[in-house]
């Protein structure tokens, strides 16, 4: 008698040469990273008329900047004179000046001026415009996408918006209090598995695994549609947590909740409506760069949440570190054969579910 055994054979994870190979990396810089929403700044970050901030998606310089009509608008950051880059961090301006032979620009991109522009026959200043990108406001989260088709994030992420905005109320008055950069030597993928699996938790993690969560209640689903993990849990009791929470608060005082938005940022609501973030920029095959953020009402300075923020980045950010640095170490090793996820058909805090979904998204972003 035959049985049919490889039905039953366990599912590898991905080949080293997806987290490894600069040419899979150039597969996504032009295809996947390209085409999703991709998180740009909060809106708060730039709440003045001419606030502008730039960042960086697929290897892509852009800028956001609120326009007179307070609308906030992405541009490539590249003058559409001979390419120079137009801003450099942060700042205000109530034009867009280039530094190389200051040509302006409008909040909204039309060119305004430049020296002598006016001596050049059939120049059309009209015509010039800085290149757009799309943008969401995003519960007050900026999200650009350098695909001018792209869906909408409410297809990308059916029912997140609202459902955050449940667990964190006045979600739209925050503003980042810090943000904590993180240089990983890894790809990103192999951060953003990390963080969407917590079968690594119960040892690697005790400080979270003590002081916020009840591991033993952890899971990682995916929603029923769209491209979005989300993290359930029970916490710990109230005498437990390390920081103080007012349980009376609302309905969802007591809870934890994370979102994944594939590919690339995490909301995450601990106990106590504390929202903080991930998110995560692909440098290249063997580095990223992870960025925590944590937002009070208003940017309001708060000890608690600074708190928060160091014991985080001593524990559970430096734990996940040296155990991503070295997964991309063994990823090179000769030695190495993709082994078999473990998907506990109960799923759970020790089962791999989550990783398997994700990678079936990084599988069809390299292999189309
Ligand atoms: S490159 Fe910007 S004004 Fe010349
Ligand atoms: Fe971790």
């Amino acid at each position: 008698m035959t049985t049919s055994s490889s039905k039953y054979l366990p599912k590898r994870t991905l080949e080293a040469r997806y987290y490894t190979d600069p040419a899979a990396f150039e597969i996504e810089i032009n295809g996947l990273l390209a085409r999703t929403w991709q998180f740009a700044c909060h809106s708060n970050e730039i709440a003045n008329v001419g606030d502008y901030i730039a960042f960086k998606i697929a290897d892509q310089n852009l800028f956001a900047i609120r326009g007179r009509d307070e609308v906030v608008r992405c541009f490539y950051n590249v003058c559409q004179h001979r390419a120079h880059e137009l801003v450099r961090g942060k700042g205000n301006s109530r034009v867009v000046v280039c530094p190389y032979h200051q040509w302006t620009y409008e909040l909204t991109g039309g060119l305004r001026a430049g020296p002598n522009i006016k001596s050049v026959p059939g120049f059309n200043r009209t015509a010039i415009c800085l290149t757009e990108v799309r943008v969401e406001n995003f519960n007050g989260f900026i999200f650009a996408n350098l695909d001018i088709d792209a869906a909408p994030m409410d297809e990308w992420y059916p029912g997140v918006r609202t459902e955050i905005a449940e667990y964190i109320p006045d979600i739209e008055k925050l503003a980042p209090l810090e943000w904590v950069e993180c240089a990983e030597a890894c790809n990103w993928k192999v951060s953003v598995e990390n963080y969407s699996e917590c079968y690594h938790c119960p040892k690697c993690h005790p400080t979270f695994a003590q002081g916020v969560i009840k591991p033993e209640t952890y899971d990682i689903q995916p929603m029923a549609e769209g491209y979005v993990l989300r993290h359930l849990t029970e916490c710990q009791s109230l005498d437990q947590m390390s920081y103080p929470i007012d349980l009376s608060a609302n309905e969802h005082a007591g809870e934890y909740r994370s979102w994944f938005l594939w590919p690339m940022f995490s909301f995450q609501c601990y106990p106590g409506n504390v929202l903080n973030s991930y998110h995560w920029r692909a440098e290249d095959s063997d580095n990223c760069v992870v960025y925590r953020g944590w937002f009070t009402q208003g940017g309001e300075e708060s000890e608690t949440i600074r708190n928060l923020a160091v014991q985080d980045r001593e524990t559970t950010v430096a734990e996940d570190i040296t155990l991503v640095e070295s997964v991309q170490r063994g990823l090179k090793s000769k030695g190495y054969v993709p082994g078999p996820l473990v998907l506990d058909p109960d799923c759970g805090v020790m089962s791999e579910h989550s990783v398997e979904r994700l990678q079936q998204w990084m599988r069809e972003a390299i292999d189309g």
